[in-house]
């Protein structure tokens, strides 16, 4: 059986080659960057209410260092008791030897390295610079190739640094090579500021696809300034199929100051829903995950999406409020 390149697991018999799936990012790159505690039981509960909307693919948490992000410091908890539910799939962040234990004691299902295009970010996020953090991935997907774990690659700041400015194309293709290269099965690029436009996202994808390395792709924008859809829209009509994105627009890096969150799941449903392009997500039911964690946080997510359906009424609610 050939996997579908955005499952990762056998064909999606419900989509199209023009649809597309949806890596809901919202328990870790969301969580990762709120200042209140989340209670391990009401993560769980939102990875649920997402994992009933349907989704293929959910990243989790993050094994990372607990010093660092405090967070996610549960990471072990919360990938402990994810729901299973057929056809779908869990990432968690793994960044070293370290976490690479942690993540297959638990044996969930996809690991995700992560470095970046820009030198000075990558000092800030992991403490090293890029081809120091291929020498750290070398363990680690060596490690998920004797477990038959698939492994993402994230390439952060991808179109622009908050350090050093405009990244080069030249030097996210070389990233994104060496990621895939080095044993990746996707490769994630990493809008982390949320300041590319659609011009910009054109530029990288058709340079990716120049070389053969856009169909291994996925995106990851963040929406500081809005461009989130426009982007998302933008590399769709590239060719790629697979788009990162948080539920209600939760997120964050702490070592990208001033960056909002992901582009927001229900932002990019709605636009494809209208397209007719087909992500296997249930709006409603996403939306009713985002309300959970929206009262676990105590404060208004910021999706567009999310803010309209929500003030459209209340009579369709699936009651998935926790008290
Ligand atoms: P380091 O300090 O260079 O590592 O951190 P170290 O090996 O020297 O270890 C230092 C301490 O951390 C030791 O503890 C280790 O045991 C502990 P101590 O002896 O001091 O008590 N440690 C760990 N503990 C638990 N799990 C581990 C682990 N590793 C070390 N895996 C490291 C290097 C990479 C670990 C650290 O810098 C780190 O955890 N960074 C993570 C930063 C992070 O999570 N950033 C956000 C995610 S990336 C992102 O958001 C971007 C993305 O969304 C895409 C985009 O938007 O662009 C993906
Ligand atoms: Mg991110």
């Amino acid at each position: 059986m050939t996997a579908d390149p955005r499952t990762g697991a056998g064909p999606v018999a419900d989509l199209t080659d023009d649809d597309v799936v949806i890596v809901e990012v919202g328990p870790r790159d969301g969580l990762q960057n709120e200042s209140s505690h989340v209670p391990t039981e009401r993560k769980i509960a939102f990875i649920e209410a997402l994992a009933d909307a349907g989704h293929r693919r959910i990243e989790a948490t993050a094994f990372v260092s607990p010093k660092v992000i405090p967070q996610l410091a549960d990471a072990d908890a919360v990938a402990a008791h994810l729901p299973v539910r057929d056809g779908l799939r869990f990432t968690a962040l793994v960044p070293n030897a370290q976490g690479m234990e942690r993540a297959r004691r638990t044996g969930i299902q996809e690991w995700a390295v992560f470095t970046a295009a820009s030198e000075t970010f990558n000092q800030k996020n992991i403490n090293c610079s890029i081809d120091e953090s291929f020498s750290r991935f070398v363990d680690v997907i060596a490690g998920a190739r004797a477990d038959g774990i698939r492994v993402r690659g994230y390439c952060s700041t991808s179109i622009h640094c908050p350090y050093e400015g405009r990244v080069p194309t030249s030097a996210t293709v070389d990233v994104v090579r060496r990621l895939l290269e080095a044993g990746c099965n996707e490769v994630s690029l990493g809008e982390t500021i949320g300041k590319g436009t659609p011009g910009q996202v054109h530029e990288l994808c058709s340079a990716l696809a120049s070389e053969g390395l856009l169909s291994a792709c996925a995106v990851h924008f963040h929406d500081t300034y809005g461009m989130g859809a426009a982007n998302a829209l933008a590399a769709y009509d590239e060719g790629v199929r697979i788009f990162d994105a948080s539920a209600g627009g939760l997120g964050g890096c702490p070592y990208a100051p001033g960056a909002a969150g992901n582009t927001a799941t229900e932002d990019l449903l709605f636009m494809f829903n209208g397209m007719g392009v087909k992500a296997g997500v249930d709006l409603d039911k996403q939306v009713a995950a985002s309300r959970l964690i929206e009262h676990v946080l105590k404060r208004p997510m910021p999706s567009n999406a999310y803010r309209a359906l929500e003030a459209r009424g209340k009579k369709r609610r699936p009651n998935l409020e926790m008290s």
